[in-house]
């Protein structure tokens, strides 16, 4: 088991550059599979999540070939088989190879995916909308196959604006027969990221970024670039970094328009932030408003920056609020907060957060990707001492955590127990 171990209270001071976004790239790299020719994918994370995809795509027969941050895909020697349970549990965006299988080979055997223990996480948007196309699904247990003799366009109307179920159905109605329409889309920018990359490979797909999808099916698609966007959550997570403990930090290489929602709120609190072309300055504050947030899909505030932002909740001088609309189960940080110090108080649905306190180093266990990258946040402005336990689910989203830190001034290391 690995952990992360952080002596509190330096301050940050440099600049940090953002990686490429783990939830475009772990979709760009199952997405090259329906190209008939080569790709190439540029400033692509190193995260476990994106080797775990590489591993699938091999055991499938492509070559990958990766050097530094691009990767180059050949899927042109593929074999449609059974994507192994082991191979699909280990992260949730594995889900992808359903829709681009089904898409090339009108045929895909998957298990149901793993990811985060954020909440029950179906996927029955995802497989209405394959039926919808004429595929028929048949489920023992966790496996489910999905077969169709021919993917017809149909239009699909999503209950919830779902991002894992738009681009599964982008990928399956890419090369159907007629036009697919997805009404209530998610709007995420790594759904844009996605659908230029297909449209890049000779896809014809319009409306990427609002809440109607229509994608024109056609016969083939061919070599084709892209570049993955920079990771607005990782940019987030450290811009709250500056909040918290930051002299004129600079969060470098993103695009701010992504991270509006979380600007918002900081300026809201009387953070001290100046935003650039590519970049946010943040610099710690002595005082800090607290705030209310409720989490929503893109443009609203991000489910995966609630977490971290409550580190900076507990440093708020007064009482700040966090709803949390889309997971039933992601506030299991709070509880190791409040061993830090901090005084909030958890509901089902909202947190309650009393602030200011003074946060201590204590042992902590991660118990999802962004909980960890909170108590991360925690350890950097904490008194003494802080471990974090089980981050292999940070290791997951955020490429060289440990490095991007420590030259900014911070005092942290990873080791393995
Ligand atoms: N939902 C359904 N049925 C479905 C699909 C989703 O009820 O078939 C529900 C979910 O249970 C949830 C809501 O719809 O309540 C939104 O889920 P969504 O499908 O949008 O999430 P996802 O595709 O599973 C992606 C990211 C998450 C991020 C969410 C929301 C990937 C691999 N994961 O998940 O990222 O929280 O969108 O933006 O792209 C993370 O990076 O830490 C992370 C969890």
């Amino acid at each position: 088991m690995k952990r992360i171990i952080i002596n509190g209270g330096n301050t940050l001071k440099g600049t940090i550059k953002i990686s490429g976004a783990k939830n475009s790239a772990v979709a760009l790299v199952p997405a090259s599979l329906l190209s008939d020719e080569k790709v190439t994918i540029d400033n692509i994370p190193n995260i476990s999540d994106i080797d775990n995809l590489n591993e699938i795509l091999k055991y499938l027969g492509a070559s990958v070939e990766r050097k530094e941050d691009r990767i180059i895909i050949d899927p042109t020697t593929i074999e449609n088989k059974a994507i192994p349970e082991e191979a699909a549990t280990k992260l949730r965006a594995s889900y992808y190879f359903m829709g681009a299988l089904l898409g090339k080979y009108k045929k895909a055997t998957m298990y149901f995916p793993g990811g985060c223990p954020i909440g029950a996480r179906p996927i029955n948007l995802h497989l209405k909308g394959f039926e919808m196309m004429g595929a028929k699904i048949m489920q023992e247990q966790n496996k489910y196959t999905i077969i169709a003799d021919e993917l017809k366009g149909a239009n699909i109307y999503l209950d919830m604006p779902s991002v894992g179920a738009t681009i599964n159905i982008m990928l399956a109605a890419v090369k159907a027969n007629g036009t697919t329409t997805i009404d209530n889309a998610a709007k995420e920018p790594e759904i844009v990221n996605v659908a230029t990359f297909l449209n890049n490979m000779g896809a014809k797909i319009r409306g990427a970024g609002t809440s109607t999808i229509t994608i024109k099916g056609v016969k083939e698609l061919h070599h084709a670039y892209t570049e993955v966007i920079p990771d607005r959550i990782e940019a987030g997570t450290y811009v709250i970094a500056g909040a918290l403990i930051g002299n004129q930090l600079k969060i470098d290489n993103i695009i701010p328009e992504h991270i509006d929602s979380l600007l918002e709120k900081l300026k809201e609190m009387g953070a001290d932030i100046s935003v650039g072309v590519d970049n946010v300055i943040v610099s710690k504050t002595d005082r800090l408003n607290p705030i209310n947030v409720t989490t929503l899909g893109y443009p609203g505030f991000p489910t995966d920056l609630q977490q971290p932002l409550t580190t900076l909740l507990t440093k708020c001088d007064g009482l700040s609020t966090v709803k949390e609309t889309i997971y039933e189960n992601r506030f299991c940080n709070a509880k190791y907060l409040n061993e830090m110090g901090a005084n909030i108080k958890i509901t089902d649905k909202k947190i309650y957060v009393n602030g200011p306190s003074e946060l201590v180093g204590k042992e902590v266990i991660a118990t999802d990707l962004r909980a960890g990258a909170c108590l991360v946040l925690a350890g950097l402005v904490a008194k003494g001492t802080t471990t974090v336990k089980n981050v292999e689910h940070v290791l997951r989203g955020y490429e060289n955590i440990i490095e991007k830190l420590n030259n900014v001034g911070a005092n942290i290391k990873l080791d393995e127990i």
